[in-house]
């Protein structure tokens, strides 16, 4: 292969996805290069660091954030963004320069138990407020809604009778999103190489 497509992760919080993505012997199209995170305390700056990748902290606020990652992600050639537990939403100008190279894991079954507001463990409390039996999460490609883009893989887990939240955000990490987030990427990078 003549070249790696060039990753960078963004994220908010603790990062176990992202450590899903330096795990995984999935990814052979894509290189992580960069993580981003808008919140100097976020645990996956540590997971970052002890992976050997470059990490950046971003200011939070307003259209800063959106104008510095774009400069960052330019200076560092990224080719493919993947959102691992980010919780901004990216404004037009952003998401129109990245078309079709930025993909987000959402932890339900789109379309349902998403949208705004939809986030963290809010989604799984919904989900057993409504007592669906599967839920499972989604990754797909982000636009200007929350999360409303095309949806790339989805997998099914199933709900259990004394789910609470808490094991229910778990069972659906690890049998669906720290799969799928890995195969994901890979298909979207590989993607990519072939476009250009
Ligand atoms: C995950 O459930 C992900 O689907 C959602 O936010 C959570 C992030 O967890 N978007 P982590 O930071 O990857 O541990």
């Amino acid at each position: 292969m003549l070249r790696k497509a060039r990753i960078a992760v963004f994220v908010s919080g603790s990062g176990t996805n992202l450590q899903a993505l330096i795990d995984s012997d999935e990814i052979k199209s894509g290189e992580l290069c960069l993580v981003v995170s808008n919140k100097a305390d976020a645990y996956a700056l540590k997971r970052a660091e002890a992976a050997g990748i470059r990490g950046e902290v971003l200011p939070s606020k307003g259209t800063e954030f959106d104008r510095r990652a774009l400069e960052l992600l330019e200076s560092n050639n990224i080719d493919i963004v993947v959102l691992a537990g980010f919780l901004r939403v990216l404004g037009k100008e952003f998401v129109d320069r990245y078309e079709n190279r930025v993909i987000n894991i959402h932890p339900a079954l789109i379309p349902s138990f998403c949208g705004k507001g939809m986030y963290g463990l809010k989604v799984h409390e919904a989900v057993l407020e409504r007592g669906v039996r599967i839920t499972g999460a989604t990754v797909h490609y982000v636009n200007e809604a929350a999360d409303g883009g095309e949806i790339i893989l989805q997998r099914a887990v199933e709900v259990l009778p004394d789910d609470t939240p808490l094991t229910l955000q778990r069972r659906v990490m690890e049998e669906a999103e720290w799969k799928l987030l890995p195969l994901a990427t890979e298909l979207v990078c590989k993607m990519y190489l072939e476009d250009k």
